[in-house]
């Protein structure tokens, strides 16, 4: 292999570090105008009237759309269709969207959205799990409960029975904010009486053209989607562009202008969702010798006032509640429940953050109650080649997790550490371990294919357009690796272009670590059909047989004569003999043998692995916790991009800080009192800690090359490890996060 494996530079870095990259906020199209939105300010009820006599005095003002304006379907809910795409009176939470102002200015439609007034008639609202649980009446949707999952292997009480030690814990995992530093944004453009363009900061283009035909009842072919750069999205732009899409289309069509809208950043952290918030109760029985004989999990989330994505949360922190550890008999319930406050939904792993926090702070738990070395306790029970998962799915190739635990023990020197405490600081390490399912699984199944379109020009060039989207992870570099790899050409010569609805056919969503196994899956699909039409016209124009050609280095060689020509001039040859140039390529993930039911089978067909190990130095003074190392190992099958895979541990680890330890999302009565960075604490560079990564390959027979993902499995064991170094440094269990100093000095003094 030339080209992959190794570090390859971004092409997209320069213009986004010297700001010459255009986002949606610097786009401007001929005739636009500017949409904002009005949103409910109860938490539940309903609006009894709108009165737009103060907005329409505003300068600028242009109109308002609401409900009444849908002509077909008023409806936008992703996997569930409880979500009105503008509330018909009744109203969910604070941030409901009501309506969107339209004004000639950016600045005029916020003020005239401001000066809607909204009458209401207001519900006793829920805030919490456990007030939603219990409710008897009085419910948000046809009840409380937005979806649920189970997981039932072998007999339990058995277990318990057949074990030496029951062990229980609480924990708690709060809310994450994504914080992308663009907002929500895009510019929908009217094509004619039915069509529509729609250009947007968003994950999933083939959503945004399906809500779009389903709001309208049109073809998909009248929606075109393109995405415009984007300042990241880590889950935040996976359904949430799709209701601010549709509202920018449905305005556009009534007034026949572009309507723009950039959510500003209060509204933004107000409307939009975030990472759900869990509760946890294990029960786990062990041996004496610490196997892990028997567990009952209960795993409890704030799903917000709508299903949306819930059910995929749900479902995948379900079937990792007890992470990559071998265990016969298992329940777990992962129960989401409905609340008046503003939804939540995917966010950079899609529930496995907050069930790595409760199984990995579990471990510790049981190793603390058996006094067992941690990371001993954790290779006694880690799943090997041959074992099953807890859905008892057996696990024979690509299976690294052990490596991982050793890899990561080494960076750390785990075994000889010794912490220098002082009277007032105390340093500790803690570990943390995960597998993480790529793609969708067994519940998106059905939706878990992607192709590729790859179009070879006359002077050599290659333009490659995917279905999934580049939004800050570093897809474009890794497409571009691997389509040079299979062609056997220099990655100079290919360019990768904007995601565009037209260019490749649906190919599901920019999510779950999906791109690298995804796109270069489709990508290897379409080398096999590029490759025979290359050494067919190579045959043809050096006079040899088409076993003779060999491609690679960008060289086009007739092994019978020994002679080269260059790819651009085959391609040159091509072109003038009319060749056609232009192939798909398309893969779909491996049918699963899943039972919905009991949670049994295989849940995803292939699984990353990773052992972070968090160290820390908490001060007994003021209780804040410094994060100074993370020591990481991943099992990637195979690594595309190293630095690309440094730089997502390096942003992964990051993001896991800050939501074990800065980020303290508060909202009070449905009010978000945190919009902004200076009551939100992202992890600056000073908060960030010093990270080391390994790389370990254990090949993926299903991935290209052998490859797994990598964007989600990098935050997944960070706030694990780091609560564990916390709680192995004070040598309290901190089973509940942030981490901030008013909480570790509580728990310091007693509290
Ligand atoms: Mo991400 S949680 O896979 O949108």
């Amino acid at each position: 292999m030339s080209i992959l494996g190794k570090s390859i530079n971004r092409p997209d870095a320069p213009g986004k570090t010297t700001g010459e990259t255009r986002f949606l906020t610097d786009i401007t199209v001929e005739n636009m105008v500017h949409g904002a939105p009005v949103y409910s300010s109860i938490p539940f009820g309903e609006y009894t009237n709108i009165d737009l006599s103060k907005a329409k005095k505003v300068d600028g003002y242009i109109d308002f759309v609401s409900a009444k304006d849908i002509l077909a379907e008023n409806q936008i809910g992703v996997i569930v269709p409880d979500q009105p795409l503008f509330a018909d009176k009744t109203v969910r939470f604070i941030g409901d969207s009501i309506g969107l102002v339209v004004a000639e200015t950016h600045e005029a439609a916020i003020k005239a959205a401001k000066a809607v007034s909204i009458a209401y008639r207001e519900k006793t609202p829920y805030y919490t799990i456990d007030e939603s649980r219990d409710a008897e009446d009085n419910f948000i949707g046809e009840s409380n409960l937005a979806c649920r999952h189970k997981v039932r292997k072998g007999d339990i009480q058995k277990g318990f029975a057949e074990s030496d030690h029951i062990i229980e814990a609480r924990f708690k995992t709060p809310y994450q904010e994504h914080y992308y530093l663009e907002p929500q944004a895009c510019i929908a453009s009217p094509d004619g009486p039915d069509k529509i363009k729609i250009l947007g900061s968003l994950q999933c283009p083939f959503y945004i053209q399906k809500a779009i035909a389903r709001v309208f009842d049109w073809p998909y072919e009248n929606i075109l989607v393109e995405q415009a750069p984007t300042g990241g999205a880590f889950g935040g732009k996976e359904d949430i562009p799709s209701e601010v899409c549709a509202r920018a289309a449905v305005a556009a069509m009534k007034i026949n202008r572009p309507v723009k809208v950039v959510y500003t950043r209060h509204d933004d952290v107000q409307l939009t969702s975030k990472r759900h918030p869990f509760q946890m109760h294990y029960k786990v029985g062990v041996k004496n010798d610490g196997t892990l004989v028997s567990a009952e999990i209960l795993l409890e989330e704030n799903a917000g006032a709508y299903a949306t994505l819930s059910t995929v949360v749900s479902y995948r922190s379900c079937a990792q509640a007890m992470g990559p550890y071998v265990i016969p008999n298992i329940h777990v319930d992962s129960n989401s429940y409905l609340t008046n406050l503003p939804t939540t939904g995917a966010f950079r792993g899609f529930g496995s953050p907050q069930a790595a926090f409760g199984h990995e702070r579990m471990m510790d738990v049981i190793a603390d109650a058996l006094g067992i070395e941690p990371m001993e306790l954790r290779l006694i029970n880690i799943v090997k080649p041959g074992d099953q998962t807890q859905t008892a799915q057996v696990l024979n190739e690509s299976v690294g997790a052990e490596e991982t635990i050793q890899e990561a023990a080494k960076l750390a020197k785990w075994d000889t550490f010794k912490p220098t405490n002082d009277s007032r600081y105390r340093y500790g390490l803690g570990m943390s371990s995960i597998h993480y399912g790529n793609c969708l699984g067994a519940a998106g199944w059905h939706m878990d294919g992607s192709g590729v379109n790859i179009k070879i020009f006359p002077d050599g060039n290659v333009h490659v357009a995917y279905g999934l989207v580049e939004m800050g992870q570093g897809s474009e570099t890794a497409v571009r690796q691997m389509t040079a790899e299979a062609m056997g050409i220099s990655i100079d010569r290919i360019t990768v272009l904007p995601t565009n609805s037209a260019q490749v056919p649906d190919s599901g969503p920019a999510v779950a670590s999906r791109n690298v196994v995804m796109t270069g899956n489709a990508i290897q699909n379409a080398t096999k059909k590029i490759l025979p039409v290359l050494k067919n016209s190579a045959a043809e124009w050096m006079n040899c047989s088409i076993e003779d050609i060999s491609i690679g280095n960008d060289i086009i060689k007739d092994r019978s004569s020994g002679t080269e020509i260059q790819f651009h001039e085959l391609c040159d040859y091509m072109g003038k003999a009319q060749t056609d140039m232009e192939f798909t390529g398309w893969w779909h993930t491996p049918e699963l043998d899943y039972n919905a039911e009991t949670g049994i089978g295989e849940a995803y067909f292939s699984y990353s692995f990773a052992t972070q190990i968090a160290k820390v130095k908490v001060d007994t003074l003021t209780g804040f916790v410094n994060v100074q190392n993370i020591y990481a190992a991943y099992d990637v099958g195979k690594a595309i991009n190293p630095s690309g895979i440094e730089g997502q541990v390096e942003g992964g680890s990051s993001q896991g800080i800050g939501w074990a330890t800065t980020e303290d999302f508060r909202i009070n009565d449905g009010v978000v009192q945190t919009p902004n960075l200076t009551t939100y604490l992202l992890p600056t560079a000073m908060d960030s800690a010093d990270v080391e990564t390994a790389i370990i390959e254990k090949p993926e027979p299903e991935g290209p090359w052998g490859a797994k993902g990598i964007g989600e499995p990098s935050i997944i064991p960070t706030a694990g490890a780091v609560a564990n170094a916390v709680s192995n440094a004070i040598g309290i269990q901190m089973n509940e996060i942030p981490l901030t100093p008013e909480r570790v000095l509580n728990a310091l003094n007693g509290k």
